[in-house]
């Protein structure tokens, strides 16, 4: 089997269109832009490029934003009383803080100041338990986009093995409560699970959330499934470049590795992918370019709820 590709940009480029035209429509109908402020603390460069990617595409669909930025050793009241503030500014209708915080800070304090009805990545309890009781959400970007991603290219959730490896707060459990909520049979996997190989194989939707390179092999994918591929980590090792990309990648990866030091690669291996699986998601130009689409889709519903009641 040679697996098809699925764009992250195709799609990322069809939702941006549909949120460019509903914030026109806000703008021309009812005569508001929505705003969205994000909030960045300290100096995680990885953070430094994923915030000025949201803020970029969010001038591009002609979604106001603004931009905090604050130093290292910001405490937790200092970033409280900005996250309160917003919370409570009307002119505000989405809050993002970008993670991760520094060690002081109390995350959960802060996830929690973020207004409901503002808390654009859906990581408020509130959001959290209303995804998992089936009720109307702001819900986590990333498992949104890889849900847009398996409907926009028809495939079939329903009544299908959905298996997830990771269980992190903001991948892993959000995802499996927006697969179960289409109806798929859902398992999650994780750093102590027994046997994963045999369990992933049996998947239908295999979606790695790990957080380690080419982690996911051949002997973890089942012949003719759909790999959904979340993660985002650098790759250096030149020798293993020929065993983890496909023949045709393999020279301009070994390029990237010797000009920049390391090329990107997700949680699965994309040879043993393309190789075993019906449908992939590359990285880069996957998943990743979902969140900040999907980021802008819930910051236009936001806005909608908190200003039109729907
Ligand atoms: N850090 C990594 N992914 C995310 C995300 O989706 N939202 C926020 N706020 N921080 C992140």
């Amino acid at each position: 089997m040679r697996a098809r590709v699925l764009s992250g940009r195709k799609i990322a480029d069809e939702i941006i269109a549909e949120v460019a035209a509903e914030v026109a429509d806000l703008r021309e109908i009812h005569g508001f832009s929505p705003r969205l402020d994000v909030i960045r603390v300290g100096e995680d460069p990885a953070s430094e490029v994923y915030v000025g990617n949201k803020v970029k595409m969010a001038a591009e669909v002609g979604i106001e934003s603004r931009l905090h930025h604050l130093p290292a050793e910001t405490t937790t009241d200092e970033l409280l009383a900005l996250v309160t503030e917003l919370s409570n500014n009307d002119i505000v209708d989405g809050i993002l803080v970008q993670l991760p915080l520094p060690d002081q800070i109390d995350e959960r304090a802060v996830l929690e100041a973020v207004a409901a009805d503002k808390d654009v990545d859906g990581f408020h309890p509130l959001n959290v338990g209303r995804l998992n009781l089936g009720h109307k959400a702001l819900v986590p970007c990333t498992p949104a986009g890889v849900i847009e991603i398996l409907k926009r290219s028809n495939i079939e959730i329903a009544g299908k093995h959905a298996v997830i490896v990771g269980r992190s707060n903001i991948v892993g459990k959000p995802m499996a409560a927006l697969l179960l909520r289409e109806n798929a049979t859902v398992t999650i996997c994780h750093s102590r699970t027994a046997d994963l190989a045999a369990i992933t194989r049996s998947a239908e939707i295999l979606v790695a959330a790990i957080g380690r390179p080419a982690y996911i092999k051949a002997e973890h994918i089942g012949e003719g499934s759909t790999v959904i591929d979340v993660g985002i980590n650098p790759f250096v090792d030149l020798n293993a470049v020929a065993s983890t990309f496909p023949d045709e990648d393999v020279e301009k990866r070994l390029a990237a590795i010797e000009k920049r030091g390391s090329t990107l690669i997700g949680d699965v291996n994309q040879r043993d992918a393309m190789a075993k699986a019906a449908n992939f998601t590359p990285v880069p130009g996957g998943v990743g370019l979902l969140t900040v689409a999907m980021l802008m889709k819930n910051t236009v519903d936001a806005a909608k709820t908190r200003r039109l009641n729907g």
